[in-house]
């Protein structure tokens, strides 16, 4: 980066501290975006400007809201905006997963927009600019915005300081313009997201949407040769960079005595020593939870001679529970398991075992390692990361993934077993294979896709996406 700074600002923090019994408890959200980038901080250093969400966050950083992290291995610095619970509510839950997150998902589930959350919106992308421009201040920096959460941000810190260089990746699928248009600030969104000087999604197409997007709401000049806009003598140039995971993490967490997890799983559960499909997701109405379930019905329908030699392990950690749709979706999850482990199970088989716990690498990837296969039946998804983190832990080469072909993740894991997650009996016959696949196929398959991931690894992605940003930084003299 040429002695710039490097500021990467994301909604979500990489480490929370939350008040326990009177104990401060450091505790790892779930969720792609800060599983990735993490590792990328780890070995940049720099800052990350973050929503201080944790109970405790206040007591462990100094009075700017700032903190070393990873606690044990201090190697970048956080920095914490303090939100009020109007602004959470109204940007967070109202503006960024009522009205961006389905809109930009196309689930058939309808986006809402208020003209109170969109205020609110704006104001926290205000207070996240001046933060920003205070971490920035003094010399060179190149900021880094993740996701949905900030489109305005770009604007503002270009408007502050025109010799920032501002890269954003959006985490999250772009609709095509028909769908983003319903959005009433679709062009204040858009604006905002001009002020770039690099834009990424995680393919092409989602960069040919935005695009269209840009082409049909606002005035802006649009080379398709070389995918850029430019509004207002401001050029943004927009690239795909497929997001991915570190695969030494899957050696890290499978380096010890990986199995004993696995066994005190199976013990509580009463999991004998069936073979498992695993499910690893937060619990969110795009990730396909109640027809993988419905699958398992299915299958059992199909095969009834698999009765009592399976289990679906579904981890579904707890996700944006104060928005109703997300209590009502664990809700139909926990009554759907118990319907269909009543309908088919036995005293002592429960087919469905749904963990609605938070859980932690530590488990998940002994998990990863044991299962016979993982099933990721995303209705529609940006990239989806189980999918690549499964395949790395999988050092045996062993193991079948069962993958739904909307995910980001389809187009290059094309050795998984692609499954249309709204067909029922495809989806049924890809947990079929996973439970029969002949071992000499499982392992021509995950060969491949091991070595893609290893290749196209998330320091690959962070590398291509900074290098490129970094290309644009003018190294002269700065204007004083
Ligand atoms: C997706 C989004 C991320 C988000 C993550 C977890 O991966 O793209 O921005 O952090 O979900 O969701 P949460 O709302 O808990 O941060």
């Amino acid at each position: 980066l040429g002695g710039a700074k490097l500021i990467v600002v994301a909604n979500r923090e990489p480490y929370i501290h939350n008040l326990r019994n009177g104990a401060v408890e450091l505790m790892r959200p779930a969720g792609g975006l800060t599983t990735a980038l993490d590792p990328v901080m780890r070995a940049c250093g720099g800052t990350w400007v973050a929503h201080g969400s944790g109970s405790a966050d206040r007591l462990s950083s100094d009075a700017r809201g700032r903190v070393r992290v990873p606690p044990d291995d201090p190697s970048y610095t956080l920095r914490r905006v303090w939100l009020t619970p109007e602004q959470e509510n109204g940007y967070y839950y109202g503006f960024a997963n009522s009205s961006l997150w389905p809109l930009c998902h196309q689930v058939y589930h309808r986006p809402t927009f208020d003209p109170a959350h969109w205020a609110a919106y704006q104001e926290v992308n205000d207070l996240f600019a001046a933060a920003v421009l205070e971490e920035a201040r003094g010399g060179p920096a190149l900021v880094f915005v993740q996701d949905y959460h900030f489109a305005l941000l770009p604007r503002l810190l270009k408007r502050a300081r025109p010799d920032l260089v501002v890269a954003q990746f959006w985490h999250i699928p772009w609709p095509n313009p028909e769908t983003f248009r319903v959005c009433p600030w679709a062009g204040e969104l858009l604006d905002g997201m001009l002020g770039n000087d690099l834009l990424g999604f995680h393919i092409q197409y989602h960069c040919n949407n935005f695009l269209e997007s840009v082409d049909r709401t606002v005035e802006s000049r649009i080379c398709r040769e070389r995918f850029s806009v430019t509004r207002g003598g401001r050029t943004t140039r927009v690239r795909p960079f497929p997001i991915s995971v570190d695969p030494d993490l899957a050696a890290e967490h499978l380096a010890g005595d990986w199995e004993a997890p696995v066994a005190a799983l199976r013990r509580k559960y009463n999991l004998g020593d069936r073979l498992l499909l695993l499910g690893v997701d937060r619990v969110d109405y795009t990730k396909g939870i109640p027809e993988r379930l419905r699958a398992v019905a299915r299958l059992l329908d199909l095969h009834p001679g698999l009765a009592g030699r399976f289990h679906l392990v579904q981890l579904g950690a707890p996700s944006r529970t104060s928005l109703p749709e997300y209590r009502a979706l664990t809700d139909e999850i926990h009554a759907l398991a118990a319907d269909i482990n009543e309908r088919y199970g036995t005293p002592d088989w429960r087919p469905v075992v749904f963990v609605n716990e938070h859980a932690g690498p530590e488990l998940i990837y002994p998990l990863y390692r044991a299962a016979a296969g993982c099933v990721v039946s995303s209705l529609h998804d940006g990239m989806n990361l189980v999918a690549k983190e499964f395949v790395t832990a999988r050092d045996d080469e062993q193991g079948v993934l069962v993958l739904s072909e909307f995910t980001g993740a389809a187009r290059e894991l094309t050795d998984a077993v692609l499954v249309n997650p709204f067909d029922v009996d495809r989806l049924a016959n890809g947990l079929l294979a996973a439970l029969t696949m002949p071992p000499a196929e499982r392992q021509r398959r995950m060969r491949r896709m091991r070595a893609q991931v290893a290749d196209h690894n998330i320091y690959r992605w962070a590398g291509t996406m900074l290098s490129e940003a970094s290309k644009l930084m003018d190294h002269g003299p700065r204007p004083a």
